[in-house]
């Protein structure tokens, strides 16, 4: 999230493992999709697969993890098969190959009572188009998986009421969906996913049918949420600054294949190919870039007085102290010095900046 100072995303380890696991998955639609797998037809690209077999491989050799309480987003053109991978993760769509594991679950292998307890207690989705049912109020709306789960009513409008506070739509408990703005009602959309909370939530472009400025509040509202929940988050959007805004680190496909996976900072410095170099091109750089992308090594003639910060902090934030003052900035991570930071260096990307802006 660029928005704070530093960026230290939550990565899986031997003492933490995944929250979520995808270890070459596929998707393929069309006639004998299993048998493309393996076969020299996989290699080709999507408009000949498809006028070679009539098959499209929607998702093609997918891996990643996500750690607990990561936000974690995947990002594509329109057909770039977003919606089919975050649809295989629960089986929403069968995936043709490959395995999902889900907080140590086989959701692939998985009985159908085991996918069923997983779908209703454990993930939960957030789609674009909000599917709220029309004939119930907010809070029963809010309240619609606790009651699948059993939860009894009183219980169940209680925890919804609560949850109706967290997103902000206290007052409007007794609201119908169609008496409510877009916003507000992906709001309902948001607070029914939470209402069971779940350990995994999904996102499916949930706010690209509303305005940029709503737009702009949702993304606010999912990150101080993610702060106080620390929900482990899979993010769907095809919108580059949502992408940066809200992700730990991001995903990138094109036609069903990763392109690029990594931390905003990786992908804007580092883009994989000139695809993701497209992606970027816009992006205000000192916005994302950590100091560990524009310091160098230190050298013996360095002042060892001046400000100390650590690599993952973002040079916008580093900018106007680091000018200010009359040292480098010593980059030092857990006690050790990493890396010095000459002013040229920060002025080199903030006015590259202003160039490109005038
Ligand atoms: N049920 C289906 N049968 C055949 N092909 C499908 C099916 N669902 C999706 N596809 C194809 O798979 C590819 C990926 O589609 P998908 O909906 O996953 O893309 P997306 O990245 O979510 O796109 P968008 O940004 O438009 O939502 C597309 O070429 C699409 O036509
Ligand atoms: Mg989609």
């Amino acid at each position: 999230m660029t928005d704070t100072a530093t960026v230290t995303p939550p990565q899986a380890n031997a003492e933490q493992p995944a929250a979520l696991a995808v270890d070459r998955l596929w998707k393929v639609f069309g006639p004998k999709a299993d048998k493309i797998i393996g076969s020299p037809d996989a290699d080709l690209p999507r408009h000949e697969m498809l006028k070679e077999t009539g098959c499209v491989a929607a998702v093609k050799d997918i891996s990643f993890e996500v750690a607990a309480g990561e936000v974690f987003v995947v990002m594509g053109l329109s057909g770039s098969g977003k919606s089919t991978l975050v649809r295989c993760l629960t089986r929403l769509i069968e995936p043709t190959a490959g395995t999902v594991t889900i907080n140590g679950t086989d959701v692939v292998g998985a009985s159908e009572s085991t996918l069923r307890d997983l779908r209703r207690n454990h993930v939960a989705m957030v789609f674009q188009h909000f599917g709220l049912l029309p004939h119930r109020q907010v809070i029963d709306n809010v309240a619609y998986g606790l009651e699948i789960r059993g939860v009894g009513k009183a219980e169940r409008r209680k925890r919804a009421a609560e949850i109706v506070d967290l997103v902000g739509l206290e007052g409007n408990e007794h609201s119908y969906p169609d008496q409510l703005s877009g916003g507000m009602q992906q709001r309902v959309g948001l607070a029914r996913a939470l209402a069971g909370d779940p350990a995994l939530l999904l996102f499916d472009e949930p706010f690209s049918a509303l305005d940029p400025l709503i737009r702009r509040d949702m993304q606010n509202e999912v990150i101080r949420l993610q702060e106080d929940l620390q929900k482990t988050m899979v993010f769907i959007t095809h919108d580059l600054q949502e992408a940066l805004k809200l992700g730990d680190r991001i995903l990138i496909m094109r036609d069903g294949e990763v392109v690029q996976i990594g931390t905003p900072a990786e992908v804007v410095a580092s883009p994989a190919d000139d695809y993701v170099r497209d992606f970027v091109s816009d992006v205000p750089r000192s916005h994302v870039l950590t100091l560990r992308y524009v310091m160098r090594d230190p050298r013996p003639d360095d002042s060892s007085e001046g400000l100390v910060m650590s690599s993952d902090t973002i040079v916008r934030q580093a900018a106007r102290a680091a000018l200010a003052s009359d040292h480098v900035v010593r980059v030092v991570d857990d006690g050790k010095l990493v890396g010095i930071v000459d002013d040229d260096a920060i002025l080199r990307i903030v006015v590259a900046e202003e160039s490109v802006r005038a």
